[in-house]
């Protein structure tokens, strides 16, 4: 099961701080200081979830990962009943008079969201309009009451959730499969921050520090996949993996970054046409990908471009 993932020490030693990523943090933190639900939103690639895992950690409270998807219900999330217990009791009292009494019993084992409720931790529920929507029901009484609703025995109980819960949510709006649409009840609860608009340097550092190539180097990978996003025409490509990737490559099988180099222009076209992969690729289609990503090798590269930064 995918969902299911509790981790107090979640890795995020390279995780790089910039200005932009600075005050998108900050925002967070402070909605989350005055007791909102944070909701980081953006396309694919851009992300949200690394730093919903850096926000999270700033509070220093024990951390629950939930990912959305068809898979979570409300056993997983609140608890339920699983197995029996059987007792039995034996009287003797009277030893002529043998008396045993079995009682078999339901055992109710509480959820990892109704845990994370009553102890006081940190939530992040990765891509939740990947789960039903009906199923996040829960969430509005928790996020607006503070109350959770479990069904213990015949009638509802209320448990009041610990005064340090939070939780992060992240969403890709653009998916266009397995995705439910949040209802309004839910995000108008939370506090939503928009991630489209990463600048150079963020994405820049990012890649330096994911491949370990130079400044100069994750520069000019940085100005490649940008120039190919910008000229792919789709909005929701923001993706920084792409870049990540060809600077990994680079830096590992210490490729030429050089317009003459043709195993550089074709792990190129591998990387950055991934993201087009259809079976109805038609051979056009694919030329005309291909003529992007020569477009920006000899954009970029030829004219030795440098940022400022580095030239100075
Ligand atoms: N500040 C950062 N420092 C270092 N690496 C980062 C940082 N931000 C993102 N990354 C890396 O960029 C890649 C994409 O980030 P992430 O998985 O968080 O994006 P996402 O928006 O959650 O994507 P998806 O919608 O596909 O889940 C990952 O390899 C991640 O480790
Ligand atoms: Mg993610």
């Amino acid at each position: 099961m995918n969902d299911v993932k509790t981790n107090f020490d979640i890795e995020t030693t390279d995780y790089v701080v910039t200005n932009y990523l600075k005050n998108i943090t900050g925002r967070a933190v402070m909605y989350m200081e005055n007791g909102f639900p944070v909701h980081l939103r953006g396309p694919a690639g851009v992300g949200k979830t690394s730093l919903a895992i850096h926000i999270a950690k700033k509070r220093g409270r024990p951390l629950l990962l939930i990912c959305g998807g068809e898979e979570v219900n409300n056993e997983n999330l609140i608890g339920g009943y699983f197995g029996v217990r059987k007792y039995s009791v034996e009287d003797n009292f009277i030893t002529t008079v043998h008396k045993k009494e079995e009682l078999i019993r339901k055992t109710w084992n509480d959820g990892r969201l109704l845990t994370a409720c009553k102890e006081g931790y940190t939530v992040i529920y990765d891509e939740f309009t990947r789960t039903p929507a009906v199923i996040n029901n829960v969430l509005l009484s928790i996020l607006e009451e503070k109350l959770v609703d479990i069904p213990y025995g015949n009638s509802n109980t209320f448990v009041k959730i610990h005064p340090e819960f939070r939780i992060i949510f992240t969403s890709n709006p653009d998916e266009y499969i397995g995705v439910y649409r949040s209802p309004n009840a839910l995000t108008d609860r939370m506090i939503t921050i928009d991630m489209v608009d990463m600048d150079e340097d963020t994405e820049k550092s990012i890649i330096m520090s994911k491949s370990g190539l130079n400044s100069e180097e994750s520069y000019k990978i940085m100005k490649l996949s940008r120039f190919i996003k910008s000229k792919l025409n789709d909005n929701d490509y923001a993706s920084i993996r792409g870049g990540i990737m060809l600077a990994k490559i680079v830096h590992s099988s210490k490729l030429k970054m050089q317009p003459s180099n043709l195993a550089f222009r074709q792990v190129c076209k591998d990387i950055f046409n991934s993201i087009h992969i259809s079976l109805s690729l038609s051979l056009d289609k694919k030329h005309e990908l291909d003529y992007i990503v020569d477009q920006a090798i000899d954009s970029i590269l030829m004219n030795n471009i440098v940022s400022v930064k580095e030239s100075q």
